[in-house]
Formats: C-alpha cells, structure tokens, sequence
C-alpha cells in the first residue's frame, strides 16, 4: 500500500475532556509525530473542540465516533457531518459493532451514513465483522459482504479513495481473544478482493484496511506484519498512553 498505516484510538464513552486534553499531550512526549504512520483518535463528541487545536500542532488526526447522514433537522440526540467538520473532524466511525448490536442500526443506515460522509468530503472509517456464532456457523465472508454491499452501495466510485474499513470480528471486541493473526489477514485479504471487484484493483491496494479486537501492545506487530493489514482500530488499549504509544510504534 502507498497510505501510511493508520493506527486509531476509540475512546469510546470513556475519559473525561481534561484526561483527554492531557492524553494527547502525554503521547506527543512519547511518540512524537510519526511521518511514516497516522494517528488518529475518536474521543466523546464533548471532547472533539477541546481536543482540535492540540491535535492539529501534534498532526494526530481527529474523529467522531457515529454521526447522522442529514446535514439539519428535527433528530434529537444526533449531530451532523457539517457540526463535526466545524470541530475539525476529518473521519467518523460508521457502523461499529455496537452502534450496530446495541442501539440496533441498521446495514441501510449505515450505508445512508457512509454516503453522507463522502458527500461531505470526510472519509468514513467503515467497520464491519461477523458475530461468534457467525463464525462457528462458516457465514463470515456472507456477513461481510452484506455488510460492504450495503455499507458502500451509494458511495461514488471515484472518491472511494477516501474510505476506511475496519475489520472487527464482534467476538474480538473488549473480550481480549485476538482473532490469530492468519484469522485476521484471511478477513482482510476477503474484504480487499470485494473492493477490487467492486471498485479497482489499484484502487482497492491502497485503501486502508484496520483491524480491531483486542489489539494490544504484545499482538500488534504480528497483526501489522500481515500483507492486508493497513493499521488497527483500538479500544481498551487506547486509553492508556504507554500502551497506545507501544501500539502506535509497532514494529
Ligand atoms: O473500536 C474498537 C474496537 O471496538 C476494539 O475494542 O480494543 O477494546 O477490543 P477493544
């Protein structure tokens, strides 16, 4: 790939704005602006304006964690593509396992979302990954690509450039069992070949392709070293600067 890894706190609902504000400090001390990697963390929507500036001089990147494909209007508790971009947010995460699990959306609203960002000229950080008992029952690669196909069925082919995709088998997330690093890189070279397909070859190389589950200090350079693998999406190890300072470091 020609794109720098991507490697990506989810802090999830978790610190408050001024461990926040701290965080971001202290990682700068500890792994200062890598120019061959990007950094990016997705704190609480609260803490996106407070984190802006610090972010922008450290060249980390910012990201909200979900967000609504209308730019207005009467939808209590959301907020727009435009409202995230005012507070300097150039990603959003879209169909994470728990928006997706926990507060129901839907495969069509995820893909009305995905649109939306591109529309917006933000690049949306698609997640996408099978439940355990998907697994077990041998539907993984049918759950992904319903997943994509919905999630990227409005998306313009010549902006795709921009998309992310996050591979996060549900069964990984917050559990610390990693899928393998042989699990990992099958998921990623499935979703890479569906890109090609659907979009091109030379595009789809050079889209990035994170992996999230229980990525950890002592899992992450065996998962970076997979040849499909293009960064990762982290959630409980991101809260902590030494151990996301590791992981932003892989080797
Ligand atoms: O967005 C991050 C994922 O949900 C992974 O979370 O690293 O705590 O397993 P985790």
């Amino acid at each position: 790939m020609t794109q720098k890894p991507l490697m990506a706190a989810n802090w999830k609902m978790h610190l408050s704005i001024r461990e926040a504000v701290n965080f971001v400090a202290r990682l700068h001390e500890a792994v200062g602006t890598p120019d061959d990697r990007e950094v990016l963390i997705a704190p609480p929507f609260t803490h996106l304006w407070a984190l802006r500036e610090a972010m922008g001089a450290a060249g980390y990147s910012l990201a909200a964690q979900n967000c609504h494909w209308e730019e207005k209007g009467a939808f209590t508790g959301e907020i727009s593509l435009p409202m995230l971009q005012e507070v300097g947010c150039t990603y959003v995460i879209l169909g994470h396992s728990e928006r997706r699990h926990i507060f129901g959306e839907s495969d069509e609203w995820v893909g009305l979302k995905t649109a939306a960002a591109f529309a917006h000229g933000m690049s949306p950080i698609l997640c996408v990954g099978e439940k355990l008992e998907e697994r077990e029952a041998g539907r993984t690669e049918a759950v992904l690509l319903r997943q994509l196909e919905t999630g990227l069925a409005r998306v313009p082919s010549e902006r795709i450039e921009k998309l992310v995709v996050a591979y996060e088998p549900v069964w990984a997330i917050g559990t610390g069992k990693t899928a393998s690093p042989e699990q990992a890189q099958e998921a990623h070279a499935f979703i890479r070949g569906w890109l090609a397909e659907r979009f091109q070859k030379e595009i789809a190389k050079n889209i990035r392709i994170l992996y999230g589950g229980s990525v950890k200090p002592d899992n992450v350079d065996a998962l970076m070293a997979q040849p499909d693998i293009d960064g990762a999406l982290v959630g409980g190890a991101s809260l902590d600067v030494a151990s996301f300072g590791r992981i932003v470091r892989f080797q």
